[in-house]
């Protein structure tokens, strides 16, 4: 009670409306970071170019015609052109064969004028989608999904490094969250999200990935709802990615935790779509240190990261 009134008399000093207000979480502004990521990129590629090198150059592939990929990618190339990136889309008809997507790329992977290449996901289930990530050459992939960059991230030797997880940790550090020897817990095991922050959560900050020495947790659609609240509570740092809309509630949350929300569902309603994140944000902002909104958290962080992995791609093909 005393701690309240402390709490009510110092926030109303400092401006704040009311104490609910001054004890919720700091909101982690992921539109406002990755402004400041864009610039620092296109810094990067101006002086690339002046260095003599060649324009970088992102290619993304659209196979269908599923609206959001539509949007995620037009997003991309946008930001692609802020940051002095060149970028094209090529669509293809879902009823592409396996075979003419794998020539597609395969021709972009001979094509010196390219630096990255992206297959947007999801793609027609009657093409195999590990199979196409195979197809880019690890060195302009620039999603980090093929296996030889999984494979170098997993022993912490230098790769291109998916962009959602590199977004993720860049969340935590600039919010200067404490996180050394603290407790993670990822929510959602998927190859190219779930899996590539977790490995970037737990490794070692002095290894070439500048990973954050956390202990982690990967928990899972078979992990029991009380075993979940059980790890999450523990947890300094929760990442939920699990794609199910509102799952992590205000109870399974440590006082002052810092919680990412990766997850982005589309829903219709009646006023137009809506994007639902993982984590039931009214309530779980009432217990965080720090929260992420969905959206304008996670998201423009992917497409600044996909743009620094670009540059990135553009080192190791011009070089
Ligand atoms: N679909 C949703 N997120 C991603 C991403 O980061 N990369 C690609 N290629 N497809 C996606």
């Amino acid at each position: 009670m005393f701690l309240r009134k402390l709490v009510s008399v110092i926030g109303r000093e400092k401006g704040f409306h009311s104490t609910k207000a001054l004890l919720e979480a700091a909101i982690i502004d992921g539109n406002n970071i990755a402004k400041q990521i864009e610039k620092e990129v296109r810094t990067s590629v101006e002086s690339w170019i002046k260095s003599g090198k060649r324009r970088p150059k992102l290619v993304a592939i659209i196979v269908g015609d599923d609206p959001a990929s539509k949007v995620y990618v037009s997003r991309k190339v946008k930001v692609a052109k802020a940051v002095g990136i060149d970028a094209e889309t090529i669509t293809f008809d879902k009823s592409i064969s396996q075979k003419h997507l794998l020539k597609a790329i395969e021709n972009l992977n001979k094509d010196t004028s390219v630096d990255g290449i992206l297959v947007q996901l999801p793609i027609p289930k009657s093409i195999n989608e590990r199979e196409i990530c195979e197809a880019v050459t690890p060195a302009k992939d620039v999603d980090g999904f093929h296996s030889e960059n999984m494979g170098k991230l997993s022993v912490d030797n230098d790769s291109i490094v998916p962009a959602t997880a590199l977004g993720v940790i860049e969340l935590i550090q600039r919010t200067k969250v404490d996180t050394f020897g603290k407790n993670a817990v990822v929510i959602g095991r998927s190859k190219h999200v779930g899996l590539p922050i977790a490995l970037l959560l737990h490794s070692d900050s002095k290894g070439v990935s500048g990973a954050l020495d956390m202990t982690t947790t990967i928990c899972h659609r078979h992990t029991p709802p009380e075993e979940l609240k059980k790890f999450t509570r523990l947890a300094d740092v929760v990442v939920a990615a699990a794609g199910v809309p509102g799952l992590v509630k205000k109870d399974m949350v440590k006082p002052g935790a810092c919680v990412i929300d990766v997850g982005i569902t589309r829903v219709d309603t009646e006023s137009g779509q809506k994007l639902l994140g993982d984590v039931d944000y009214e309530s779980v902002k009432e217990i965080a240190g720090h929260i992420t909104p969905v959206p304008g958290g996670v998201g423009p962080m992917t497409v600044v990261m996909l743009m620094k992995n670009t540059l990135k791609a553009a080192r190791k093909n011009q070089s």
